[in-house]
């Protein structure tokens, strides 16, 4: 059994949708949800749920992401997870972090990468008239959004889509791509998982 640390900056919503599918024979299990935000929607999800929860504000590190990075790892040493699942964690990973968790780390992404990494993919989307959007689940390395893909599912852009409308179709694709990946991912598969 895979022993899972998720990560989270905002509301958790794929966070929740990887813990709910970790239930049964699914190969792996959640041991933290951790935050860099102590106010995080999804870290008051996470406990009603039962699970363990942490936070290590990122705020009084300033520009030293090492520093914080070196915190952050209290929490998850004392979990020992074999994977993590990065969730809207918001923060970008130093390459000494994400190389301690090599091949080991997931992100999902709100674009069809090598599409727009980086903020704002749905507005970018739109502005240069994309007939479709999407997200994307990859390996993290120490380039931005760009690690091997491991999943995309692919929404149609709609007539009249704002960034916000899209945005809110391409999650509720992203609760379907990420748990996919994740059972395939714990399993050593690392076959992309495409959804249609
Ligand atoms: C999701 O759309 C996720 O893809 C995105 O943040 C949202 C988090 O929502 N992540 C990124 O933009 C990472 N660069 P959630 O907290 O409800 O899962």
């Amino acid at each position: 059994m895979k022993r899972v640390a998720i990560l989270i900056s905002g509301g958790g919503s794929n966070m929740l949708a990887l813990v709910r599918d970790m239930t049964g024979p699914h190969p792996a299990r959640p041991v933290l949800v951790l935050s860099n935000d102590p106010a995080a929607a999804g870290l008051g999800h996470a406990a009603a749920l039962g699970l363990p929860v942490a936070a290590v504000d990122h705020r009084p590190f300033g520009t030293d992401r090492a520093a914080f990075e070196a915190a952050l790892m209290a929490p998850l040493r004392a979990a020992a997870p074999d994977l993590i699942c990065l969730a809207g964690f918001m923060r970008v990973l130093t390459p000494g972090f994400v190389g301690h968790f090599a091949g080991r780390m997931l992100n999902i992404h709100p674009s069809l990468l090598p599409k727009y990494p980086g903020l704002h993919t749905h507005a970018r989307a739109l502005a240069a008239g994309d007939a479709e959007a999407g997200c994307s689940v990859h390996e993290v390395t120490a380039e931005l959004d760009g690690g091997p893909l491991l999943g995309q599912a692919r929404v149609p852009v709609l007539p009249g889509d704002s960034a916000a409308s899209l945005s809110a179709r391409v999650l509720l694709q992203e609760h379907r791509l990420y748990p996919a990946v994740l059972r395939r991912f714990a399993t050593g598969d690392r076959r992309p998982v495409f959804l249609p």
